[in-house]
């Protein structure tokens, strides 16, 4: 038999090593949810998904968003028009979620030219140009559940 002042010693103990390990793990959910986005609106995974993944919302303003959704008759070099009330839905979609300032390009915004991108991608930058990915924006070819906004560490594998 333990005796009670141990037994009140050991139940201690054990409440205080469980509520450690659950504040780990909450911690570390909390550090995993910061790699997911919100992409998921059926029509904008439909009318943006469809050519390159859904972009996370929240790595362009909302200023840049509104200049993306603006032009899209002249998208990066391609015709990426919508009728007007899926274009409106989709704004106001991107626009609610908009956060970091990406970066230029000729004309448009873009995210892949943005600094908090390109900081992150130091390493990674050689192999955009290779066959696998092709391009920076290709996020799904390292990315592997960018389809679905989530850039954890376990979903990535950069091509050889
Ligand atoms: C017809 C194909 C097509 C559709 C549909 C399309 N895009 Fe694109 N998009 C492109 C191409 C091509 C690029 C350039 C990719 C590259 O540089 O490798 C691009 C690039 C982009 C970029 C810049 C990526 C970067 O380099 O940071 C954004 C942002 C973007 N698209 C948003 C959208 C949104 C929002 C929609 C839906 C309204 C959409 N796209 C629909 C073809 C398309
Ligand atoms: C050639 C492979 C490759 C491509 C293409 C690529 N990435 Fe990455 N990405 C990486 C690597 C490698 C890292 C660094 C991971 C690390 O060091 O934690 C990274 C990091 C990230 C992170 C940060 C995750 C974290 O741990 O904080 C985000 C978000 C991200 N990428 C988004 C994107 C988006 C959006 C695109 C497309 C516009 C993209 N990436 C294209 C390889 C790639």
């Amino acid at each position: 038999m333990i005796k009670p002042h141990r037994q009140r010693l050991f139940d201690a103990v054990v409440w205080t090593v469980s509520l450690m390990f659950l504040a780990m793990l909450a911690l570390h959910e909390a550090h995993a949810g910061e790699h997911r986005y919100d992409v998921n609106a059926p029509q904008y995974r439909d009318e943006c998904g469809s050519c390159h993944v859904p972009y996370p919302p929240a790595l362009l303003s909302a200023a840049q968003w509104r200049q993306v959704m603006g032009a899209l008759d002249r998208h990066y070099g391609t015709d990426a028009g919508i009728d007007a009330a899926a274009r409106d839905a989709i704004t106001r979609f991107v626009v609610e979620r908009a956060g970091r300032e990406g970066g230029a390009g000729n004309g448009l915004p873009r995210i892949t030219t943005g600094r908090w991108f390109v900081r992150e991608h130091r390493e990674a930058a050689p192999k955009f140009t290779s066959a696998a990915v092709k391009s920076a924006a290709n996020c799904g070819a390292c990315h592997r559940g960018a389809d679905r906004g989530d850039y954890s560490e376990r979903g990535l594998l950069v091509p050889r």
